[in-house]
């Protein structure tokens, strides 16, 4: 969460800073702040309108000093201390001299607090972040500089961070150090740059290199050094970069969901093409598991939060039916924290669009102190999920920015369906013949996705019609449970209605109470061995009162005839309509959040990328 950026030696530096942020925004937007560095002097500006702040910015930005060398800025997903201007980022030291902008939590904080106002230091914030200020602050008083300073700070810290600071002492230096936290750093034709992600500098420089954990930078114009927690020199790691700035802009969409939405078939079909062949064979490329170890899983565990986590359901279903292979799904921040049972014939696979969120992070470690084999499945190449695992598999969705996340949810069901038809090849689970079957229809999919896309008129009329809705109940099973599950946490998050899942057939042991005349059923109906369950499921709601909408398949009349409001998808074999029938789930909540003027892309109270436990 919250986004870092950096910037010396640039002729505007404010300017290079407000674009940056523009594009970390979706990080966090709890509040904005930046901080200039020059004529011996900070100059600091931060504003807490949620969503707005980066306009204050940019209109304070005329009456900035010129001829600044450096600054730092933030945009902030709030955790310790409430979402106003005091908490926003950058804070300073007592003396007005040092300004830090921070990711992350430090989680000793308190303790470091009580040493420092000890010695003298008053704070002006309630958040973690500001102790390194002061810290910061008193090395350099102990003659330290900048860098060093961070360093011996950094030293004292417990927690996950990515932190860049800046100081009157040396103006044309930027410090930055991280652990766990993401933070990458550029240099461009006499400009040194830091960020907390690729996003924030694909406009300035492709050269970018990545620091590793417990690694301190001193960025300066024209050159980088970096040193470990010994303060030994280490070497600059070049970064590998998968997209361009073109992906990360909104292309005449209104809003990046609406454009992600309409990105699925492009995103399916370039993480789907080259890996499957005509004769049914499969190729995953970074896999870096041999066909030896690959044969020696015996169970397979996947992790994930939100709806990365939703995709392992439908993963899961796919490796016990083709692959045969026992397959968990566990939340990963309760994952962590278990004793779970893992061993080396276990396979983990950690599920993140970011490649960043530090619950599954921590438990893909955790995984692997046990001893199990990992995999990272993520759409961020050279992510710490990605850098961390034993293997990865890559969904190439491009650049995900609207926190709902669509594009990179239906890849990730893609890729763990194709991930599992590759094991059941390689276990002989599956006929050549039904594999060959299998791999062409999971290559139909982008076409079908496609064709749901072309009803999103419809199903938005839909919604228009529900915008008034107050409790809305989504129902499915098997696949269909997965679906239903995503569906309500896209209406939640954002149209900020009540929305819960349950799978069908658990309705009558308990929830259906809830059930009378006025409540919202959505259904998921499409066809499979379980439709006549949840027909029979959809008649005991309407029973009582309901409203019922079913997901169903086209010139499926029987179930169009029992609904009150339809959203209709192409037929899609059973396994495989999760990446389709969610589609009109993503516009239902998409419709509904705009008839109430809520803002798609940047929901109240949440961030992107949630690098915060
Ligand atoms: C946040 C986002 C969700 C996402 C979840 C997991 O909550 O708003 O869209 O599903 O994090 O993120 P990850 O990057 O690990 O997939």
């Amino acid at each position: 969460m919250c986004g870092i950026i950096g910037v010396t030696g640039a002729a505007d530096p404010l300017q290079v800073m407000l674009d940056a942020l523009a594009l970390l925004e979706y990080r966090g937007y709890d509040s904005a702040g930046v901080v200039l560095v020059g004529d011996n002097r900070l100059w600091r500006k931060r504003d807490a309108v949620r969503g707005h702040s980066l306009e204050t910015l940019r209109h304070a930005a005329p009456g900035a000093p010129t001829h600044m060398s450096s600054g730092i800025g933030h945009t902030r997903w709030a955790t310790h201390g409430a979402a106003v201007e005091r908490n926003a980022h950058p804070h300073c030291d007592c003396t007005g001299r040092v300004a830090i902008v921070h990711n992350g939590i430090i989680e000793n904080y308190q303790e470091l607090w009580e040493k420092l106002a000890a010695e003298g230091h008053t704070r002006s914030s309630e958040t973690d972040s500001e102790v390194v200020a002061h810290l910061l602050e008193r090395e350099l008083a102990n003659g330290a500089g900048l860098a060093e300073a961070l360093r011996r700070c950094v030293a004292e810290l417990r927690g996950d961070f990515a932190l860049a600071a800046v100081s009157t002492h040396e103006p044309k230096v930027i410090a930055a150090a991280r652990r766990t936290s993401p933070l990458i750093l550029g240099q461009v034709d006499g400009i040194g740059l830091v960020a907390s992600d690729i996003a924030a500098l694909l406009g300035t420089t492709r050269t970018l290199y990545q620091l590793e954990d417990d690694e301190i930078a001193e960025v300066r114009p024209d050159s980088i050094s970096v040193v470990g927690l010994d303060g030994r020199d280490r070497e600059l790691k070049p970064l590998k970069v998968g997209w361009d700035l073109v992906a990360a802009r909104r292309d005449g969409y209104d809003d990046f969901m609406s454009k992600e939405i309409h990105e699925q078939p492009r995103a399916l079909a370039d993480t789907l093409m080259g890996r499957i062949h005509a004769d049914g064979t499969t190729e995953l490329e970074d896999l870096r598991l041999t066909e030896v170890e690959l044969d020696g899983i015996e169970r397979v565990v996947l992790i994930g939060c939100g709806s990365a986590f939703y995709a392992c359901l439908s993963g899961r279903i796919a490796l016990e039916h083709w692959a045969r292979m026992p397959a968990e799904v566990e939340i990963a921040s309760e994952f962590r924290y278990r004793d779970a049972v893992l061993g080396e014939q276990t396979l983990v696979v950690a599920v993140s669009q970011s490649g960043e969120t530090v619950d599954t992070f921590h438990a893909l470690r955790e995984a692997q102190r046990r001893g199990a084999k990992t995999i990272a499945l993520t759409n961020v190449v050279d992510s710490l999920l990605a850098r961390e695992a034993d293997g990865v598999l890559y969904t190439r969705a491009g650049p995900e920015i609207g926190v709902a996340s669509t594009k990179c949810h239906a890849t990730q069901i893609a890729l763990l369906q194709l991930f599992a038809l590759h094991l059941a090849r390689q276990r002989g689970t599956i006929e050549p013949e039904e594999g060959r079957d299998l791999a062409s229809r999971l290559l139909a999919l982008p076409g079908l996705v496609d064709r749901a896309i072309a009803r999103l008129d419809d199903y938005f009329s839909v919604a228009d019609r529900l915008a008034e809705v107050q409790d809305v109940y989504f129902l499915g099973r098997h696949v269909g449970y997965g679906v239903a599950l995503e569906g309500a946490l896209k209406l939640k998050e954002l149209a900020y209605v009540r929305a819960e899942a349950y799978p069908a057939g658990e309705m009558k042991h308990g929830p259906i109470a809830l059930i009378e005349e006025g409540a919202v059923v959505v259904a998921i109906a499409t066809r499979g061995r379980l439709l006549e369950k949840v027909m029979a499921n959809i008649a005991e709601v309407k029973a009582r009162g309901a409203t019922v909408v079913v997901v169903c398949d086209e010139y499926d009349e029987a179930t169009k005839a029992v609904a009150d409001h339809v959203l209709e998808i192409p037929a899609v074999p059973e396994l495989l309509s999760p990446a389709v029938a969610i589609v009109p789930l993503q516009a239902l909540a998409y419709g509904v959040a705009r008839a109430r003027g809520n803002d798609v892309d940047r929901p109240r109270n949440l961030a992107k990328v949630v690098t915060v436990e």
